[in-house]
């Protein structure tokens, strides 16, 4: 079996993924002209050529303008039908899925209208294809902390149908603690925590996303190797990074894949995951950013399997079922 087929065929979870960042240009046009809205680009060409980044800000800007196209409920269910099926085809079986919804209040859409157009695809995706996935609601940080209280107010309605929150956006300048309250009340709701931390941001964002917020992963994390205390305590208590080699590239994290940190973290023992972030700005869905580390950082087919396994552990599954799709990796890798 091929590399790309080996690792299609292991079950894989996919934990770092916007949904606002699979907007495809083509989809891009579809819906500007199904909305009415004005684009600054006259072609596809012409938005595939603006994806030129020199770090995460100027991205966000970018990224927070072509989300202005969504605004019906129909647009929330294609987006998230259209991702569920391509990750279903790279052997996503689990993906765990931030969504922004300041970035779509802001422009007047709520709540029912995002939020009934991603559950209805989600329930679509899981009969047609079998494919689990479940939302995690992203406070964006450049904003105030009562923004992000205020947003979870508006949530609560929708609460059965979010498993987590987490915090994306701008990091610098930004750090978790102004949060802490937004966090709090997700919790005494029973939801999980997870945080971008630690992207641009320094190993002291990591911490404070692990202790004043309660991340229960933390995403991105490259940079806790600055902080060699930091890495020993992500080895320890087992603490997931859901890191997106591509992605870094793309915003200049890293100059090249092959200075990448993943196979240095993997091999201090650090539960290390491969995810995509933004695919259709970076390049890339699951299995790109897979085949890409692979041969940049030379992995061999046990740290590919070591890397699936992974990303089953660090779901918000049930103990049965990671260990059911644990089960089937082991049958792959056996096989394979
Ligand atoms: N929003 C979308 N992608 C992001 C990233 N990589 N970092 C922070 N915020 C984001
Ligand atoms: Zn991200």
């Amino acid at each position: 079996m091929d590399t790309a087929s080996f690792i299609r065929a292991l079950p894989k979870a996919e934990l770092h993924l916007h949904i606002e960042g699979t907007l495809e240009p083509e989809m891009m046009f579809e819906l500007a002209e199904r909305n009415g809205v004005d684009l600054p680009f006259a072609t596809v060409d012409d938005v595939r050529a603006a994806y030129e980044f020199s770090d995460l800000q100027s991205f966000l800007d970018i990224y927070y303008q072509g989300a202005a196209v969504l605004v019906t409920e129909q647009d929330f269910y294609d987006l998230m039908f259209v991702y569920l099926e391509r990750a279903a085809a790279d052997g996503v079986r689990r993906a765990e899925i931030f969504f922004d919804p300041q970035t779509h209040t802001e422009r007047g859409i709520g709540f029912p209208v995002f939020m009934d157009g991603f559950t209805r695809a989600i329930d679509d995706a899981r009969d047609r294809w079998g494919i689990s996935a479940d939302l995690i609601l992203c406070f964006l940080r450049h904003l105030p902390g009562e923004a992000a209280i205020e947003t979870w107010h508006q949530a609560v309605p929708y609460a059965d149908r979010i498993i987590g929150v987490g915090l994306d956006s701008g990091e610098v300048g930004n750090p978790p603690e102004r949060f802490a309250e937004a966090y709090r009340l997700a919790g005494d709701a029973g939801l999980h925590a997870v945080a971008h931390a630690g992207e641009e941001g320094p190993p002291a964002y990591i911490i404070g996303a692990l202790d004043t917020l309660g991340a229960e992963r933390i995403d991105h994390g490259v940079r806790c190797s600055d902080d060699p205390e930091l890495v020993e305590r992500l080895a320890a208590d087992r603490i997931p990074l859901t890191m997106c080699p591509l992605s870094n590239v793309k915003l200049r994290v890293f100059d090249r894949l092959e200075d990448h940190n993943l196979k240095d973290l993997l091999d201090r023992g650090v539960l290390v995951t491969i995810n995509s972030d933004d695919p259709a700005y970076f390049g890339g869905y699951v299995l790109s950013n897979y085949l890409a580390i692979a041969e940049a950082l030379d992995l061999n087919r046990d740290d590919l399997v070591t890397l699936a396994r992974n990303s089953i552990e660090a779901t918000f599954l049930t103990a049965p079922e990671k260990a059911g799709l644990l089960a089937e990796i082991d049958a792959v890798a056996a096989g394979g």
